[in-house]
């Protein structure tokens, strides 16, 4: 064999020693966070500058996905302008740069989350990816016909779907946990909900279309007292309240970048080092592998086992930059200023004629979904987007909490650091327009 086809595998694994489990100086990637400042966070954002069919435009639709900062934007052009180069396999020095950063974005994500070690930190494309992984790897390596997974009645599609889909594989029973008409989750019942056959209890910690945040600490502490592990779905969770998954005590973790002010097509799922170790691979190709033989193959460590074939390098390395803008702001602070929003717009919609918010949880963050008896949600996004008011109307993804509330539809507009008391008074403006058009 040629010594190069030696040399390529020693070069990644060389990389590989020295990124996984260094030392690394917590002050390069710790940030201190500075005043609130919301003018400053404005100007950070050039898409809020924007005009929409003449107006300012108000971006109320944070849930689907949150506008980026110049500093993100700024990652993406300088990764591809001065370190783009495929990673953990190079020795040259534009894979050893761009391998660095990609890594760093790593220990970010740990740091931001609390994780005791990167190797607990894979890269996906996003939540759905992240909570099919584990879907797919319990699938192969624990569920039998017949398991149970536990989830909730205010999923998102993607923490139903991916238990449904291997049903000619193996039967797996879903067991849901029903929500009161406040849109919360009633628990009483839960622990007697777990029984030998729960695998898994998979739970959104805020729903994107109530904007419940959900008891998750107590979740978990029930399921643990029967040794089922649990995994959050963290979508709606990351850029609005601090995460400590150490704090939580969750086995897994999902999120998205796009977000946290991140880009697109890139996320996380977070697990135990123990549980990663136990399950085997989500996909098959490069990177993932130790040694590939046509009689078969072993895997590589954590956590590369989990990211087969090129990783979405420079989206991971702009997600690092989103963390740090975010933790540069701090997460208390970004929390604080959207409850105020949200106190603030959840009393000022209520004076609007006809309207009826749905999710009224105690504990709900940065969503406002509601109806009109007689104004479709389609009619009042279409409306409200002449204004230049973006929300977002329609099932949300979230088909089965529509049908338990026995609505099609909702108009839901969702706050991030960036929004103002002003936007809400526009937003409110335009809804009380429409109330008297439509009357
Ligand atoms: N899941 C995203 C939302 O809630 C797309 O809008």
């Amino acid at each position: 064999m040629p010594a190069a086809a030696h040399f390529y595998p020693q070069g990644a694994e060389l990389q590989r020693k020295n990124y996984i489990g260094r030392k690394v100086n917590k002050t390069e990637l710790h940030i201190e966070p500075k005043a609130f400042d919301l003018e400053k966070i404005r100007r950070d954002f050039p898409i809020l500058g924007l005009q929409v069919h003449g107006k300012p435009l108000c971006y109320l639709d944070n849930a689907a996905t949150t506008q980026k900062p110049q500093a993100v934007i700024d990652s993406l052009v300088q990764y591809y302008s001065s370190m783009n180069a495929n990673i953990h396999r190079g020795v040259h020095h534009l894979s050893e740069v761009s391998t660095k950063a990609f890594e760093d974005a790593r220990i970010k994500v740990k740091s931001f989350i609390n994780a005791s070690s990167e190797k607990e930190i894979i890269f996906t494309r996003g939540t759905t990816e992240s909570i099919n992984l584990v879907a797919n790897s319990f699938l192969r390596g624990r569920f039998e016909d017949g398991d149970e997974v536990i989830i909730t009645g205010m999923e998102h599609h993607s923490n139903i779907v991916p238990w449904q889909l291997f049903d000619s594989i193996k039967k797996i029973k879903l067991r849901i946990v029903p929500v009161d008409d406040n849109g919360e989750l009633i628990l009483d019942d839960f622990e007697k909900m777990i029984n030998e056959k729960t695998k898994l209890v998979s739970v959104v910690y805020v729903s994107n279309s109530l904007g419940t945040i959900n008891p998750v600490e107590k979740i978990i502490s029930a399921a643990h007292k029967h040794n089922v592990p649990v995994l959050l779905d963290a979508a709606q969770a990351i850029q609005h309240i601090p995460v400590d998954v150490r704090k939580l005590d969750c086995d897994f973790l999902a999120f998205s970048g796009h977000k946290i002010y991140g880009p697109t097509g890139i996320g996380i799922l977070y697990g135990k080092e123990k549980l990663l170790d136990e399950l085997p691979p989500f996909l098959g190709g490069g990177d993932m592998i130790s040694k590939v033989t046509f009689n078969g193959t072993t895997f590589n460590q954590l956590p590369y086992k989990f990211e087969a074939g090129t990783s979405n390098i420079a989206d991971a390395i702009a997600l690092g930059t989103a963390i740090d803008y975010v933790a540069g702001i701090g997460i208390d602070a970004i929390s604080s200023h959207e409850t105020e929003i949200l106190e603030y717009a959840s009393a000022k919609v209520a004076e609007v004629p006809g309207l009826k918010i749905i999710g009224t949880a105690k504990n709900k963050s940065s969503v406002l979904s509601f109806i009109f008896d007689n104004i479709h949600p389609h009619d009042v996004g279409t409306f409200l987007d002449f204004e230049g008011i973006a929300v977002r109307t329609g099932h949300h993804c979230t088909q089965p909490i529509m049908d338990r509330f026995c609505i099609p539809a909702t108009t839901r507009a969702s706050f991030a650091m960036y929004n103002t008391k002003e936007e809400v008074d526009i937003l409110v403006r335009g809804l009380k327009k429409i109330t008297e058009v439509f009357n």
